[in-house]
């Protein structure tokens, strides 16, 4: 039998999908790549906007046509699924099963309920983190670097966000487990970690009956032989702490990489998005993430016409990239969605010609600023982790990240993948950096 997931979204949904995949391998499904030739047809959904839960609907519905002359089954994961639950099933009918993120571990039992031709929803939240998980193997993407989920859900309830109420509240997952899993996806060969969270830096906060924090684990996993690099994403601003910091800067493998979102220039407006901090609080955290560590990329998330925005609003944030040398920003105009607060202020709605004209503008910004960023780094001399090599305009190049997480070009012949380099920056572009190998 073979099994394709279209997986959507962000890197929760990517780590979900390599361990639905080691399930479904175990119990004798085998991963495909083409649509076409799949018995078993899975959507792992996001619903972070409108937009992204449309295109999970318009997946199900090319699916949904092959049903009427193909024996395949279908199914849709993810934070659509958890949200919507057994609504799916009246907008799209030909759906086999419906499972939520807090039930991915039932999989293999929902894919035998549906072989006998049961339509099954899997949705109950639960409050459990790793007790439920059964020690199936992981599927990884072969690439370079393993992420590696270390909290669940959120309890942060930002006013246009629905992740609290796709992924849950949050539950950290038990130190031993993770560490294990690291030692795994390093002995598979994996040279760089990712430790994953909607705010790793709250990781710990839930166990009762032991003080262990971020920076417990991270410096146990420093402590782990080998020759690899570590990363963390994402940090709440106000979640950062001084050992936190301390820790990233004093541990070598610990990547000089933050990424802080702030959402929005404007105290204002953070007050309305029940941000936790305000413009002079987020710019001490930076001031002094980059007073402790130095070349430290700094990234950050914003959104564009939050309800009742204005125009002056919305140039703080555009002043807030400049000011606080923000590196690289993802932006997003905003979507309301069900069930969060913001949503329900109609009346203070952007129209959609403003948000798309201060998306725009925002995206020039951000540009701006990458490219400024990556200049600093001409005639330096970096590290760089190999991750790809391909053919570019008929030349052969290695392409990596240094560790301050910069993406860098290498014209060379040989493979070099999976492999620490060492490169002189010759040049910047807005996305990226050119490099010449050191012998
Ligand atoms: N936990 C992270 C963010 C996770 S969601 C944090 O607190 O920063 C990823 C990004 O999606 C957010 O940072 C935000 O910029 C964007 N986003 C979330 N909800 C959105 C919405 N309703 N409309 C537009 N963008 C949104
Ligand atoms: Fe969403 Fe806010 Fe939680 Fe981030 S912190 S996932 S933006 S609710
Ligand atoms: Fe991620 Fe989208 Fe869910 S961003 S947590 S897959 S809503």
């Amino acid at each position: 039998m073979k099994v394709y997931i279209e997986t959507m979204g962000c890197q929760m949904n990517k780590s979900d999908t390599e361990r639905m995949l080691g399930m479904l391998s175990h119990f004798g499904y085998e991963e495909t790549k083409t649509q076409e030739n799949a018995d078993l047809l899975i959507v792992n959904t996001c619903s972070i906007r409108q937009l992204s839960e449309d295109k999970a609907f318009s997946q199900l519905g090319v699916w949904g046509k092959w049903k009427k002359n193909k024996n395949i089954k279908i199914g849709i994961t993810g934070c659509v699924a958890q949200q919507k639950a057994r609504q799916v099933f009246s907008r799209a009918p030909y759906v086999d099963f419906v499972l939520g993120t807090h039930k991915i571990y039932s999989l293999p039992d929902v894919i035998k309920r549906i072989e006998k031709g049961e339509r099954v929803c899997e949705c109950e939240e639960t409050n459990l983190a790793t007790a439920n998980e059964k020690g199936y193997p992981i599927n990884r993407v072969k690439s370079t670097n393993a992420w590696i989920n270390i909290t669940e859900g959120c309890n942060n309830f930002c006013t246009y966000c629905i992740v609290p109420y796709t992924r849950g509240r949050e539950r950290s997952r038990l130190p031993e487990v993770i560490i294990k899993e690291v030692k795994d996806a390093l002995a598979d060969g994996f040279k760089e970690i990712t430790l994953l969270g909607q705010n790793v830096d709250s990781y710990g906060k839930d166990f009762k009956d032991k003080t262990y924090r971020l920076a417990d684990l991270l410096k146990e996993v420093n402590a782990l032989e080998g020759n690899f690099r570590i990363r963390f994403v994402t940090s709440y601003p106000t979640d950062i702490t001084d050992e936190l910091i301390e820790t990233a800067r004093d541990l070598d493998k610990v990547c000089e990489y933050f990424h802080i979102p702030m959402q929005s220039g404007s105290s204002r407006v953070l007050k309305a998005m029940n941000r936790r901090y305000d413009r002079e609080t987020y710019a001490k955290i930076v001031e002094k993430v980059r007073k402790m560590i130095p070349d430290v990329t700094i990234t950050s998330d914003f959104i564009a016409g939050f309800p009742g925005e204005t125009e002056e609003e919305f140039v703080e944030t555009l002043t807030a990239i400049d000011e606080f040398e923000l590196d690289y920003s993802n932006v997003a105009a905003y979507s309301p969605r069900e069930k969060t607060v913001a949503a329900k202020w109609v009346d203070k709605f952007i129209p959609e010609d403003v948000k798309d004209e201060r998306f725009q503008r925002l995206n020039l910004k951000v540009q701006e600023n990458c490219l400024k960023s990556n200049l600093k780094y001409v005639g330096r001399e970096m590290e760089v982790l190999i991750e790809n090599f391909y053919e570019h305009k008929g030349k052969m190049i290695n392409t990596g990240k240094t560790r301050n997480f910069k993406t860098v070009h290498i014209p060379c012949d040989e493979d070099l993948t999976g492999q620490f380099v060492n490169v002189k920056i010759s040049g910047a572009k807005t996305w990226y950096l050119k490099g010449v190998l050191r012998t």
